[in-house]
């Protein structure tokens, strides 16, 4: 049996895909409301595929419970949030989830770590805990490092399609926990040790966070010059070894606005470009801010309650919140520009999170003359004609209606 600790946007999927192909399942989460909506029959998020695989693997037997198991495998998925003062991991959550562990686990089981976490983490916070419950890591308890890479909005096909890494202490326990997810994964799976799997993911999302801020530089430089980055971008693009990505109002979700964090925190004066993107995709909210002002100002718009921020969620067409520019906007926007007066919309937000939420995108339109496109949900793609009329600032590069307005 194998029990899936931390049932989130992570958990959930990994646990159900694990017993929609036939693994003796148990997923196990301290938030009783969620294990009682689960138990009910309801999926706790909205993702492509996901009710489908939670059919199954209630078909196939699974369980949502609050108690931890006995068994000789457990998954964790808990959160891995950055301190923001050092910078660094904060471990507490993985920390508590292995401490849980301990107290049910037989000697012999296979702690597989699926949360991200920096190099070291496990020899610094997992072995000590291990330790101190009697055991003796790689012998009683063995440790393995299973990161994950699953986008939202595309989750239920990337956990099949996806390669992954498995990074463990010896190549046996690396195998068995090969098996695991070869279970359900199609990708190659590549067994390497703990420290390099660590070392891995968080490079994969830092090379991500760092292509990401070039580009919105690059908007930057261009808007401080007159210039059109996106036909520059497009044009340079033609090399056939360019790929500059699409500028944006910045970013956002717990992995790539995260993630980097980490190598700051542990890697201080060597992790230079790594804190210039960050510091540049923090910045990009404010930018979309002052960019807002400038063309209020150009199209003679002085109410700033009838400015709407059209997207709440950090990437198009999920659910989740974490982080997101628009968050991030809501937050520093003072004074002639508030963050209180503006109007707000996403169709994927449907629980009240800040004020002037509206809950029909006929009913946000009514109530503005400026649209801000932050998120570019299909929705809107889908009515762009809606807009026409509007003064339409576009961070996406989405809308092709003429005179619009973008970083
Ligand atoms: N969300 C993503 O797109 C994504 C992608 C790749 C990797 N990750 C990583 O996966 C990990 C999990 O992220 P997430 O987005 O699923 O988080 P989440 O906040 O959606 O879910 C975490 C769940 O763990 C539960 N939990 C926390 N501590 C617990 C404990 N001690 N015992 C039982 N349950 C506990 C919480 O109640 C919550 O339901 C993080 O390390 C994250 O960086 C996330």
């Amino acid at each position: 049996m194998i029990n899936v600790i931390g049932l989130g946007y992570i958990g959930l999927p990994t646990a159900l895909i694990l017993a929609s192909h036939g693994m003796d399942v148990v997923g196990t989460d301290y938030n009783e409301e969620l294990v009682d909506k689960l138990n009910r029959g309801e999926v706790t998020f909205e993702e492509k595929g996901l009710k489908g695989l939670f059919d199954e693997a209630v078909r196939n037997g699974i369980e949502f419970s609050n108690e931890y198991k006995v068994t000789d495998t457990y998954i964790i998925s808990v959160p891995t949030p950055y301190d923001k003062e050092s910078k660094k991991v904060d471990a507490c959550f993985v920390v508590s989830a292995v401490k849980s562990v301990m107290k049910v686990c037989p000697k012999g089981a296979t702690v597989v770590i699926e949360s991200t976490i920096p190099p070291g983490t496990i020899e610094k916070f997992i072995r000590p805990v291990i330790e101190a419950n009697g055991f003796v890591p790689g012998k009683d308890i063995h440790l393995v490092h299973a990161p994950e890479r699953i986008i939202p909005g595309n989750m239920v096909y990337e956990l099949e399609h996806n390669s992954r890494t498995i990074g463990a202490d010896d190549a046996e326990i690396g195998e068995k926990i090969k098996a695991v997810y070869s279970s359900f994964c199609k990708g190659d799976i590549v067994i390497t040790d703990i420290r390099t799997a660590e070392m891995t993911k968080v490079v994969e999302n830092t090379f991500r966070d760092i292509n990401i801020a070039f580009a919105n530089e690059l908007a930057k430089i261009c808007r401080s010059d007159d210039m059109d980055v996106y036909e520059i971008i497009r044009i340079a693009n033609m090399h056939p070894r360019v790929n500059i990505l699409t500028p944006g109002p910045g970013v956002g979700g717990h992995c790539i606005s995260v993630d980097p964090w980490f190598l700051v925190g542990d890697y201080p004066g060597l992790a230079n470009i790594i804190l210039a993107a960050r510091k540049i995709n923090d910045g990009m909210p404010r930018f979309v801010i002052h960019r807002i002002s400038q063309i209020m100002k150009e199209k003679g718009l002085t109410d700033v309650r009838r400015v709407g921020l059209y997207g709440l969620t950090y990437k198009e067409n999920v659910d989740d919140v974490r982080e997101s520019p628009t968050l991030q906007m809501l937050e520093r926007m003072e004074d002639g520009l508030s963050g209180g007066l503006v109007q707000v919309y996403d169709p994927y937000v449907t629980k009240k999170i800040v004020p002037n939420q509206h809950t029909t995108f006929e009913s946000f339109l009514g109530a503005v003359d400026m649209v801000v496109i932050m998120v570019g949900h299909d929705e809107i793609k889908q009515n762009m004609n809606m807009l026409s009329g509007k003064v339409v600032f576009d961070t996406r590069k989405i809308c092709y209606l003429p005179d619009v307005h973008r970083l």
